[in-house]
């Protein structure tokens, strides 16, 4: 049973559709991430269900309880959900004990235990409880701000890209906080993010959104290895997408002949593979000729290397590659690198995607 259910969703700023259509079921305790490029109507979304923004159309149903539908409407202070914005948001004027406490009755006998709690559970020092905002850094002040959004225990908590504006290394310390509080909370957890191994990282389902729809759905193992057409996957990573002739459950393409899912489909196709399915071989030996008289399949010969610490990149050209864009990008340890002008061998992993979309 879903815990928050989103139907039909629609939202227009004037003659720009910012939603269209929108379906989403969240879990009762799960984590959901929504990437998706700027503009794409991550934050409408989030501010829709928050109850700060009206839809033109569609439902939204929380733990049973309609908070949209139709023309009904549950206020925001009324509908248990929290929210933690982009820039934190807090009241510069309060200290960070009364910003956590804000949502708190202010006689009650636990108040100061329940905000060194909150502290606590953002990991901050209780030193912090009499600063200003503006005394803390920005990773700080996102922990406040989430601290607050704690405090009324709401059912379901809505975080529009608290991470983006922290260095690499906080954001990843902060994203592993604030996982570990919501999940000790067994508090639903609606992500959004345009950074996609965020989305990836955090969630156990993503929903990728463009241009006001979702486009798709699932599991972020599923997204990352079965993208549904090739936008959505060059945007979840890095992708190498081959011309290929399909049939029986087979790719032949100018890596060889790869093992795909078997389905209908059949002839001439796209095919997809991640950078790490694939492996570069160097051998110097002459390679075979191939039986049509191009040049064997899965050979090439290395045309660039790119150090880039513990991953570099080499891009190998095929020596059998009509129809291919260009060179192939591979990943490589930053060990045993080949040399440019090298002659390598392509080893594939695993099967390789068919996108379900139809060749454009
Ligand atoms: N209050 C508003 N008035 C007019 N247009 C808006 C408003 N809020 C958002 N939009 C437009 O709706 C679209 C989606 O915006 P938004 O939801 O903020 O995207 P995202 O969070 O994915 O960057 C954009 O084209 C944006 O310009
Ligand atoms: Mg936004």
């Amino acid at each position: 049973m879903s815990f928050l259910q989103v139907q039909g969703l629609g939202k227009r700023y004037g003659d720009a559709v910012a939603l269209e259509d929108v379906d989403l079921s969240v879990t009762a305790g799960s984590r959901t991430a929504i990437v998706g490029r700027s503009g794409s109507g991550k934050t409408t979304l989030l501010r829709i269900v928050a109850g700060f923004e009206t839809a033109d159309t569609g439902r939204i149903v929380l733990d049973g309880r309609p908070l949209v539908d139709g023309g009904g409407m549950v206020p925001a202070h009324r509908r248990g959900i929290g929210y933690v914005p982009q820039d934190g948001a807090l009241f510069p004027h309060l200290s960070i004990a009364d910003n956590i406490g804000f949502g708190l009755d202010r006689n009650g006998a636990d108040r100061r235990t329940r905000i060194a709690e909150l502290l606590e559970a953002v990991e901050l020092a209780p030193q912090m409880l009499e600063r200003r905002p503006h005394e803390l850094s920005g990773g700080q002040q996102q922990r406040v701000a989430l601290a607050r959004a704690l405090a009324r225990k709401p059912a379901l908590m809505l975080l529009d890209e608290p991470f983006s504006a922290l260095d690499t290394g906080l954001r990843d310390s902060l994203r592993r906080t604030v996982a570990r509080v919501l999940c000790e909370a067994g508090i639903a957890t609606i992500l959004v993010t345009h950074d996609q191994s965020e989305a990836l990282s955090f969630a156990d389902q993503v929903a990728v959104m463009r241009e006001g729809r979702l486009t798709q759905v699932g599991p972020p193992q599923e997204l990352y290895r079965r993208p549904r057409d090739r936008e959505t996957a060059t945007f979840l990573g890095d992708a190498i997408i081959l011309p290929a002739e399909v049939e029986n459950g087979w790719a032949r393409c100018s890596l060889g002949r790869l093992a795909v899912a078997a389905g209908p489909q059949r002839g001439a196709a796209e095919i997809m593979l991640r950078p790490e399915q694939l492996r570069l071989v160097v051998d110097d030996r002459d390679a075979p000729p191939n039986a049509a008289g191009g040049g064997p399949e899965g050979w090439g010969r290395v045309i660039d290397v790119e150090f880039g610490g513990s991953v570099c990149k080499v891009a190998v050209t095929l020596g059998n590659a009509p129809g291919q864009p260009g060179p192939l990008l591979l990943r490589h340890s930053s060990l045993d690198l080949p040399r440019i002008g090298s002659r390598v061998r392509i080893q594939v992993q695993g099967e390789a995607h068919l996108f379900d979309a139809p060749l454009r």
